[in-house]
């Protein structure tokens, strides 16, 4: 605790550990090789670094810089810019909640096919979701973030991140150097990286791109503001870039152990659900040592989730201790029972119950709506708040002084960030009415 009485992060290492267990999760290990394979392999680099560093880095700072300079999380820092955007800061907190919602669920199966692998008990994803049991470990991955969050900042949030990111790096590292053994390791690089440049002319490419690193950066949520609010000093372009750099490597390793594995077991690479649980499960059923390599992906799987979901459950936890004044305990217990109710729809969508909206399962639906609409509105707010109400000398305090880098800075904060985000609603929603 500070002298404010505001927790903090033990040392800085700690918060960018921390930052990183937010940043790299499912986004990482699972989504993002799926849609680098299919949207030009290694020509997808080419917009997906420029969104990582001319966008997401730029608004990741921006939001530690916020958070630190008003020492409060989303919606009282909105207020402290101005009364009135109090309200749209806890639209932001709702979102969170929201996509949190069902993210606990893909969490959850994660968690499921840990536990299968580890008991040498592998289970069919369609007898698994033909079941009632997924409702079992949504409640019990709910329970793990749960348990974290309460702990607090330093003995929670940034402990476990501590332990867990140095243990999936290291079980990344293994499964890469094992999966590049195989016959099939250069057919699956050919597949992931072989560049396509002519895919770059695709606007959905791009879109694609910049929706993939707001997402995996955790930034435009809130959840960096408030990281960044425990945060007491620091140069806050170094933290960001060690944790965009991080998330980088992270998910591209991803890659480079998921597509050589698959082509050596010669079968299709699937898109989306099916890849993590339905191809790559069969894939470990098929290979020596399989149970052992399949417990570790998915426990990999599962500490990336886990901190990434402690992350989020964390911004409306820190809404009802600084808005509302509720102690830490109480807030947390409040949250997760919110959430757990508000996720049901989207645990129940794959069950035996089948829950359907539209002719499409609950959760998928929500992953659109929340996932990625609504990501993308609540970052478009946030930058125009940030970078528009918050006083230029303010931001630039917290940046290191008024130089022309912090010129540029503002210039892509201002201008660039919120352009972008609006180009990739408006293409989003484009392309889900066609
Ligand atoms: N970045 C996380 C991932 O890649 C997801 C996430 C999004 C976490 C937004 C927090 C906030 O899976």
């Amino acid at each position: 605790m500070s002298d404010t009485g505001r927790e903090e992060w033990s040392s800085t290492p700690g918060f960018i550990l921390a930052s990183i267990g937010s940043a790299v999760g499912i986004g990482n290990i699972w989504r993002f090789p799926y849609i680098v394979g299919s949207n030009g392999g290694g020509a997808f680099l080419i917009p997906y670094l420029i969104s990582v560093f001319l966008f997401g880095l730029p608004l990741m700072v921006l939001e530690f810089a916020i958070g630190r300079s008003t020492g409060n999380s989303v919606a009282s820092a909105f207020q402290s810019l101005r009364q009135r955007f109090f309200t749209v800061g806890l639209a932001i907190v709702v979102i969170v909640c929201l996509i949190l919602s069902y993210y606990l669920v893909i969490t959850s199966w994660v968690l499921a096919y840990a536990l299968f692998f580890a008991l040498n008990r592998p289970v069919d994803f369609g007898a698994f979701t033909g079941s009632y049991l997924p409702l079992a470990f949504f409640l019990l991955s709910g329970l793990a973030v749960f348990v974290t969050v309460r702990s607090g900042v330093r003995e929670g949030i940034e402990k476990v991140a501590r332990y867990l990111i140095p243990a999936l790096v290291a079980i990344l590292l293994f499964l890469v150097a094992f999966s590049l053994t195989g016959p099939g390791a250069l057919e699956g690089i050919r597949f992931y990286l072989l560049p396509d440049y002519s895919r770059l002319a695709d606007p959905g490419v791009w879109t694609a791109a910049f929706g993939q690193a707001f997402f995996s950066l955790s930034v435009g949520m809130g959840v960096m503001l408030t990281y960044g609010s425990y945060l007491k000093r620091g140069d806050l372009f170094r933290s960001a870039s060690i944790i965009a750099v991080a998330d980088m490597v992270i998910a591209i390793l991803a890659g480079l152990m998921i597509f050589p594995l698959v082509f050596t077991a010669g079968v299709d690479p699937a898109a989306g659900v099916n890849l993590a649980f339905v191809t790559l499960p069969s894939v470990f059923m098929e290979m020596q040592f399989g149970m052992v390599l399949g417990a570790l992906f998915f426990l990999m799987l599962f500490a990336a989730a886990l901190t990434s979901a402690v992350s989020m459950l964390e911004v409306p936890v820190a809404t009802l201790m600084d808005s509302y004044g509720y102690q830490r305990r109480r807030a947390t217990l409040l949250v997760f029972a919110a959430v757990m109710l508000l996720g049901l729809p989207s645990a129940l969508s794959y069950t035996a119950l089948r829950f359907e909206i539209f002719g499409a399962p609950f959760l998928d639906l929500a992953d659109y709506t929340f996932g990625t609409i609504g990501l993308i509105a609540a970052g478009l707010i946030l930058s125009v708040v940030g970078g528009w109400y918050m006083d230029r000398t303010r931001i630039c305090a917290e940046i290191g002084g008024c130089g022309w880098q912090q010129r540029i800075y503002m210039v892509l904060i201002r201008y660039c960030v919120p352009v972008i985000l609006v180009i990739t609603l408006a293409a989003n929603l484009f392309l889900a009415a066609l």
